[in-house]
């Protein structure tokens, strides 16, 4: 649908410019001598902001609809859309899996160079992506598991500046449990070309470490990153060699292209079948005989390595994701020590804004890389089903509850702490303590 407004926009943006402002002079708001002079206000207003404007970015500030708002400085660098046709328009690009998107780079790039006010630091652009099922959890704090865990990355996400979308919509009907991020990988990438990097973080999975910053140049070399350790891969061949349940990938077509051979192995393929057998014949530690999503993964880097394995990254020098079990005994213990070195290092207990939480996080390393145990950055909760309350039978519902609570207390109190509260016990969410300035070194 085309307003009819926009589509004489489109065709003459320039005269656009000229037909907005002297609607801003006759609405009495911006009262100067003339037409010209208006103009170069709002010259003078982008060059402000940002010291190379193009005519491109003053076109946005005009605004498609016939009511004469003034632009605020708000939709100056965003809310209005390009005229200039990008992939968007393409009536052959589908939101769906099953039709593969081409020269997606291309693509992007385009709209980029449409939408200039995106395209300075896209590199660093993170989307976080995660998600749940569509309806009511069967686990009656399942719900309220899912809330606290959403919570939990949305803090981390405020914290650095990354954007985060929740979806708990199926967006392919055959690709349901660990294949649904797929579907929904792809079209995010679409929905925010703006982003760099997607990165994919499972529902049960939990940011422990709250200024922990992505070290993003560390890949710029790669397009996928996945926790795991090459020589558990390649020489053990070990289902639990790589996690799938958290993962960065770029935005680009080398990641169209390999989600594409990687959904291949899933659900909605006729060979479903008999890729699980293979899977299993070849990972001997797969637990279950259906094709996965991990087992996939492994896949590719074992028998299609040449192809794909130059552009994956195993991280394997802090957790990108941790397996729980090791994990949460030892966070009552780190906060003491993290407490210890805030008693003797004034700089760290300064009170500070959240804004800056990555600036004393970076002040931090030289105190605790490699002298106290550090944070795990993600914890993983793999064998726990909040929603449905299952779990591996190898440990109890009662260690899952627990160790989430830990969990997340854990991380809750780093970012509580900026607004003035902590949690004592990091089994008792409901207690709750005012922080003493100069905390911990009075309390
Ligand atoms: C990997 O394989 C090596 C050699 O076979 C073995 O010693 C090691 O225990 C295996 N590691 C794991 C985690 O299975
Ligand atoms: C948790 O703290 C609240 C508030 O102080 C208290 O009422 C409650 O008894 C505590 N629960 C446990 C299990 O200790």
């Amino acid at each position: 649908m085309v307003l009819p407004e926009f589509s004489r926009y489109q065709t003459s943006p320039k005269r656009s410019v000229l037909y907005k402002t002297a609607s801003l002079i006759a609405d009495g708001f911006l009262f100067v001598g003339g037409a010209s002079l208006a103009i170069s206000l709002i010259w003078a207003l982008l060059t402000s902001i940002n010291p190379n404007p193009l005519f491109e970015t003053i076109f946005t500030t005009t605004q498609p609809t016939s009511n004469d708002v003034v632009p605020s400085l708000n939709t100056v660098y965003s809310g209005v859309d390009s005229p200039e046709s990008t992939f968007y328009d393409d009536p052959e690009l589908s939101y769906s899996i099953d039709r593969p998107v081409k020269n997606w780079d291309q693509k992007r790039k385009q709209w980029l160079k449409h939408h200039t006010h995106f395209a300075e630091s896209t590199n660093n652009r993170v989307l976080i992506v995660t998600g749940s099922q569509p309806s009511v959890c069967r686990n009656p704090t399942g719900d309220h598991l899912h809330l606290r865990l959403f919570k939990n990355k949305v803090d981390y996400s405020r914290i650095h500046g990354h954007e985060i979308f929740y979806n708990n919509a199926l967006f392919h009907p055959q690709m349901p449990g660990f294949w649904a991020k797929y579907p929904l990988i792809r079209s995010a990438m679409l929905a925010h070309p703006e982003v760099e990097w997607v990165w994919w973080v499972d529902s049960d999975a939990v940011f422990t470490d709250m200024e922990f910053k992505l070290p993003l140049e560390k890949y710029e070399r790669f397009n996928l990153v996945v926790h795991g350790w090459s020589n558990l891969v390649y020489d053990n061949k070990s289902w639990t060699s790589l996690n799938a349940g958290v993962f960065l990938i770029r935005n680009c077509q080398w990641s169209m292209e390999i989600m594409e051979r990687w959904t291949s192995m899933g659900p909605k393929s006729p060979d479903y079948e008999k890729w699980g057998k293979t899977q299993k014949s070849l990972l001997k530690d797969k637990l279950y005989p259906e094709s996965d999503d991990q087992s996939a993964l492994i896949y590719l880097l074992l028998k299609e390595r040449e192809k794909w394995g130059e552009k994956i990254f195993l991280e394997s020098d802090y957790n990108f994701e941790g397996y729980w079990l090791g994990l949460v005994n030892d966070l009552d213990d780190i906060s003491k020590s993290y407490i210890e070195i805030e008693q003797k290092v004034e700089i760290l207990r300064r009170r500070h804004a959240e804004k800056v939480s990555e600036y004393y996080g970076l002040l931090r390393e030289e105190y605790v890389n490699g002298i106290v145990k550090r944070r795990p950055f993600v914890v993983h909760f793999t064998g726990c089903e909040p929603c449905s309350g299952e779990f591996n039978p190898t440990y109890t519902w009662e260690a899952c509850w627990n160790g989430m609570q830990r969990a997340l207390n854990f991380a809750d109190n780093q970012v509580l702490r900026r607004f003035g509260f902590f949690r004592p016990d990091l089994l008792n969410s409901s207690l709750l303590l005012p922080l003493p300035f100069d905390f911990p070194l009075v309390w």
